[in-house]
């Protein structure tokens, strides 16, 4: 089978980026924006500075709010409907996983209104229809929706997050502007971070991987790296090379997809609300020690892309030790916990079946049995 690439139409990078958001509404003749973000952004002035940018140039929007971190179905029905009276015709997306993701269900489903109960869109949706147009606008520096062909809803009834995977919901446009980012607390741009080093780690090693994912997602690795910690001390260059970085890692993953430690995520955020780029975090070491027998070189490869002094030196344990402790020192120097309070005894064996049944486990280099993927929960207790 072929290898296929999809990426945004058009893309913008750097400080000042949103300000292209009115030449390219206008360039395209869209008419009125259905602007999707989340109560906090909007509290924060986050969304503000593109409804400023709008309000310049004199185009139509209305604001659609109604979206909480780990988006639900509803939020997402809630969304349809809000579209539909606002007449809008194109998205514009501003948030960070959350928002991005209840754009693309909203956007997917005015366009292809047969999955209007939104679980039918789960795994590869045969919609026939690409969504409304949407530009995206993260403002964090994680999940990189803005890029991907993925969105997750969760389904508050059956406690679960669902992955939809569906090349009709790409964003036409990523604007991808740190200043954007730089409100985030630090706690936020950490867990994010993490979120974003997991896809280009999962990423690289995940069954599909080829090498021109593999090009995406070590440079992604090593703009992460380097920038992570500057970032959460709210350094300009930090956030500037986080931007570039989580964009990079999601050019590589939504081809090829990811691995156990986000089906793992997934369920931590659908059961105990953990906010994804912690849960990541927290799976990612436990993940990678599970994996590393079934990654060849790679490890030696995320080592040297992470720093690592020395690598060509190392036996292969030596290297793979190498790389899971860089991992291990990024998190606990952007101040990750280890482990996870909330989680019970008596849940194991739901969390782990669910993880089995997520999206993302079949592209795990190992395949885990529910067995073992009970014994990877059961380290962060
Ligand atoms: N589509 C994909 O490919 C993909 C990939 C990974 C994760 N996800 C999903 O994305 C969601 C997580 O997204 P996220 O981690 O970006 O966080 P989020 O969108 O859930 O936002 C978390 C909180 O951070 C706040 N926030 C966001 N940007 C801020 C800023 N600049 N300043 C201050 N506060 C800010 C928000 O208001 C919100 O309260 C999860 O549901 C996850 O499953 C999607
Ligand atoms: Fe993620």
């Amino acid at each position: 089978m072929a290898n296929r690439i999809m990426l945004n139409e058009t893309s913008y990078h750097g400080a000042g980026a949103i300000q292209e958001i009115a030449t390219e509404a206008k360039a395209r003749g869209y008419k009125k924006a259905f602007v999707c973000s989340d109560p906090d952004l909007i509290k924060f002035g986050v969304t503000g500075k593109v409804t400023d940018v709008l309000d310049g140039a004199g185009l139509a929007y209305e604001i659609y709010s109604d979206i909480k971190a780990n988006p639900t179905i509803e939020n997402v029905q809630h969304g349809v409907a809000a579209f539909k009276a606002a007449e809008a015709d194109y998205i514009i997306a501003i948030g960070g996983g959350s928002s991005m993701d209840t754009a693309k269900a909203i956007g997917i489903i005015i366009a292809n209104p047969e999955f209007e109960d939104v679980r039918s869109l789960e795994g590869t949706a045969p919609t026939k229809n690409p969504c409304v147009p949407i530009i995206a606008v993260p403002t964090t520096a994680g999940t990189a929706a803005e890029v991907t062909i993925n969105y997750v809803i969760t389904d508050v009834e059956k406690k679960r997050k669902f992955v939809c995977v569906d090349p009709h919901d790409m964003p036409v446009i990523a604007v991808v502007d740190p200043d954007m980012m730089a409100s985030m607390p630090k706690g936020l741009t950490a867990s994010t971070g993490m979120d974003a080093l997991t896809h280009a780690i999962e990423g690289y090693t995940t069954k599909a991987a080829w090498e021109m994912t593999d090009m995406f997602h070590l440079k992604a690795i090593e703009i992460i790296s380097r920038s992570l910690r500057g970032a959460v001390a709210n350094e300009k260059e930090g956030r500037d090379g986080m931007a570039l970085g989580q964009y990079i890692a999601g050019m590589g993953f939504s081809n090829v997809g990811l691995g156990i430690a986000h089906s793992m995520a997934h369920t931590l955020g659908a059961v105990y609300d953990t906010p994804h780029g912690v849960a990541c975090a927290m799976m990612l070491p436990i993940v990678m020690e599970y994996n590393q027998e079934c990654t060849g070189e790679k490890y030696r490869e995320i080592a040297r892309a992470m720093g690592v002094k020395g690598v060509d030196d190392m036996s292969v344990d030596e290297y793979r030790k190498a790389a899971i402790d860089a991992v291990r020192q990024l998190s606990v120097d952007v101040g990750i916990p280890t482990k996870l309070e909330a989680l019970k005894e008596e849940d194991l064996q739901f969390l782990a079946e669910s993880a089995h049944a997520d999206a993302c486990a079949p592209g795990n280099p190992k395949d885990a049995s529910v067995e073992d993927l009970k014994e990877l929960f059961r380290k962060l207790m």
